[in-house]
């Protein structure tokens, strides 16, 4: 039976780590898989998080289980953060529930649309290639349109053109911020142009922010996504804390649900529950309560905001840096000092990105994706003539 299987390609950005790991050379530079990276190169525990961790140890009494919604507690103190500490439950409409991850969190949105009845998903590519994955996993369709221009700012007329072409029964998938894999946002005039176009559109804003406050600010971030909830009735909403608590490999998440009247979320928040238990029955407990101690701890809190305070001006440095370069070779680096987050895309070949890592030790995925947080001031420079060297 089994060995009807056939052999499938490992994921390809999941790869690099090993190959990464694997390469010899000391001057290696990884550029791949989407962590954060001091200005050493390293990806230490957030200081916040390992205070959060000792207090957890110390006061946890049990780890019996919580049931699919996981620690609600966290789910809860996340809220005034993603849609504003004026009215978190945006007046009773809003409710989540703990995921594995952010990527949990996407497969449920897209499971739940799915069972309400939604059957094609626009999707702005190039996107996070496990969009594509889980939709066709499910499977639901995919309808593709340009999230790019070619001068590295955000086609906001393609993004207009599916929303109007959305009928019955479609969804649209949007990244809040710091999209993944080109770090191109909408502008907030383009976010405001978005929300008007989807107030009078059939499609289901289905929205993914793994990256809250690696942009602008936990605020400036959010920004895309409350103008969308206050002009659409109804939205399903994919949250990571993977990044910006730097909790990788702990997966935490959380998916969120804004329906039309709030009578409506214990039936849709019993599907979602339903969903949870069939695929993961419960999530991870250590991150997410470990977040859930940090945001209801005001010291803890300063903590962990001045962190992400310093991550996101590390990052802009590099971008500041790259951009300054103008051009390396034939590549403009330019637009990477606008867009955001720790990802860019640069236009290099296969060959010629397979030439960065035969030839100059540098490991950045097949799509021409950067982690920016990857390059410090010890390596940015030999990366700038590298791609200066490969695409001349
Ligand atoms: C990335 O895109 O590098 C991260 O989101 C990690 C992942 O799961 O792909």
């Amino acid at each position: 039976m089994l060995d009807r299987l056939q052999a499938q390609s490992p994921d390809a950005l999941l790869a690099l780590i090993k190959l990464h790991a694997a390469d010899p050379r000391p001057d290696k530079v990884d550029l791949g898989v989407g962590v954060y990276r001091t200005g050493q190169g390293d990806t230490p525990v957030f200081a916040a998080i390992k205070a959060a961790e000792r207090k957890l140890v110390d006061e946890q009494d049990s780890k019996a289980y919580l049931g699919p919604e996981g620690d609600m507690g966290f789910v809860e103190a996340l809220m005034p953060y993603i849609f504003g500490a004026e009215d978190p439950s945006m007046g009773g409409r809003v409710q989540g529930m703990q995921t594995p991850g952010g990527t949990g969190a996407v497969r449920l949105a897209v499971a739940l649309a799915r069972a309400a009845g939604i059957r094609r998903v626009f999707m702005g590519t190039p996107s996070w290639p496990n969009h594509a994955q889980i939709l066709a996993d499910l499977p639901l369709d995919m309808v593709a349109f340009d999230h790019d221009n070619d001068d590295g700012t955000a086609n906001v007329d393609a993004v207009l053109a599916a929303i109007a072409n959305a009928e019955e029964g479609d969804a649209i998938l949007l990244h809040g911020c710091c999209h993944n894999p080109t770090g191109i946002d909408y502008t907030p005039e383009q976010w405001d142009a978005i929300a008007a176009a989807l107030a009078t559109s059939k499609a289901l804003p289905i929205i993914d922010v793994a990256y809250q406050g690696l942009g602008h600010g936990m605020e400036e971030d959010a920004y895309g996504l409350r103008k969308v909830l206050a002009s659409v009735p109804e939205a399903l909403i994919a949250y990571s804390c993977d990044k910006n608590f730097g909790l990788y490999r702990d997966r935490v998440g959380a998916f969120y649900v804004m329906a039309k009247e709030p009578g409506q979320l214990d039936a849709i928040m019993s599907n979602a529950a339903s969903l949870a238990r069939a695929n993961w029955s419960m999530p991870p407990d250590h991150g997410g309560a470990a977040v859930r101690l940090i945001l209801t701890d005001p010291a803890l809190t300063a903590m962990w905001l001045d962190e992400l305070d310093t991550m996101r001006a590390r990052m802009r440095q590099v971008r500041d840096r790259l951009a300054a370069a103008g051009t390396a070779g034939a590549v403009d680096m330019t637009p990477l000092g606008i867009q955001n987050g720790l990802f860019s895309m640069l236009p290099l070949s296969k060959d010629q990105i397979a030439s960065l890592r035969s030839e100059h030790a540098i490991y950045m995925a097949g799509s021409g994706r950067i982690n920016v947080a990857g390059l410090t001031s010890g390596n940015i420079d030999k990366f700038i003539d590298a791609v200066a060297a490969v695409s001349a």
